[in-house]
């Protein structure tokens, strides 16, 4: 292997630049030449490649966002778009491919793999944290420390105005974020895809509450769940108490990445190269406890929710007791 590329796809996710780091330095160290292919897999698709050297990724390690740009390609989910793909890989010499990305981006790259027996290898990156085989995947611990803090800010006119605030946090299917922001904020109640949820139960609760002289509520809702302005009025509706509700939105894909997520980048995008050198592909590179792990791309692309299904019931249970 002489020559590989390196791109991130999907949402972007605070850490990803920590990732483009070590992939891009380990793989010169080990003496590979190495380009970045920009935009995602649109990047390959176009044969939009661009050269990383050392310095390519000086000062990069703290910066959110990322420096290749990403996107969803809907290009590279057809078959054409893939041959493509494979054709200006095989064109510009490139004889490994690593992806930086989350679920969906990994079952482009078991395509890929499996289609034209390309090499690669993937690196788990995306805020929802919702691929098996991993514990973590990179941007997720910055995302959760990110709406913690708004939520903090939150609590302080909450109980100063003795109003319900309900908080919108991100994941469409998953609810890591707002079970994760939840505890750690110490919001009354969670809404989140993966569990039953009734907010007549809940409503009961609040008025139980006020009964018993509570005077505030935050309630987090993730955003695959509801809209935070339909559940706000909803409660409000029902309990007759003032609520008010905020979208925390695209700011929790943003910022500087925590140390927990540059050390798990550093880590999972160096074991990554080392993978394609020792002639592994069409797996990811996972973290169980401290222990990185290689995991086959068909078993990473199934939803990541069994392996965390007891975990975040016991999480949900705390959330509720520690609320009353
Ligand atoms: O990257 C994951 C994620 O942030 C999800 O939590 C969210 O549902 C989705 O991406 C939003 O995607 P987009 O930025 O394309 O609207």
């Amino acid at each position: 292997m002489r020559k590989i590329a390196l791109l991130t796809s999907g949402g972007d996710a605070p850490g990803m630049n920590a990732a483009v780091r070590s992939v891009v330095r380990t793989a010169i160290c080990q003496g590979l030449e190495t380009v970045g292919a920009l935009k995602g897999y649109q990047g390959l698709v176009n044969a939009d490649f661009i050269p990383l050297q050392l310095r390519s990724v000086s000062n990069i390690i703290n910066r959110g966002g990322t420096i290749l740009k990403t996107a969803r390609c809907a290009e590279f989910f057809e078959k054409e778009g893939r041959k493509k793909a494979n054709e200006h890989l095989k064109k510009n010499k490139i004889d490994g491919l690593i992806v930086i990305g989350g679920n969906g981006s990994f079952c482009g790259a078991h395509l890929l793999a499996l289609e034209h027996n390309f090499p690669v290898i993937g690196v788990p990156g995306t805020i929802d944290n919702d691929i098996a085989g991993t514990d973590f995947s990179i941007g997720s611990d910055t995302a959760v420390n990110t709406a913690l803090e708004a939520i903090d800010k939150i609590r302080d006119t909450v109980s100063s105005m003795e109003r319900i605030f309900v908080v919108e946090v991100m994941g469409r299917k998953e609810g890591y974020i707002a079970l994760r922001v939840g505890l750690a904020g110490g919001a009354e109640d969670v809404l989140i895809p993966q569990t039953e949820y009734d907010i007549e139960r809940m409503c009961e609760d609040i008025s139980k509450g006020r009964k018993r002289g509570k005077v505030s509520w935050i309630i987090v809702v993730s955003e695959g769940v509801a809209g935070s302005k339909d559940v706000a009025s909803l409660i409000e509706e029902l309990t007759g108490f003032e609520t008010r509700s905020i979208t925390l939105g695209h700011i929790q894909r943003g910022g500087s990445p925590t140390a927990i997520d540059r050390i798990l980048a550093s880590r999972l995008g160096a074991e990554a190269v080392k993978a394609l050198l020792a002639g592994e592909r069409d797996k990811m590179v996972g973290m169980t406890g401290e222990t990185i792990k290689l995991i086959d791309f068909s078993s990473a692309c199934a939803q990541g929710r069994e392996k965390r299904n007891k975990l975040d019931k016991e999480i949900y249970g705390l959330i509720r007791v520690l609320a009353t």
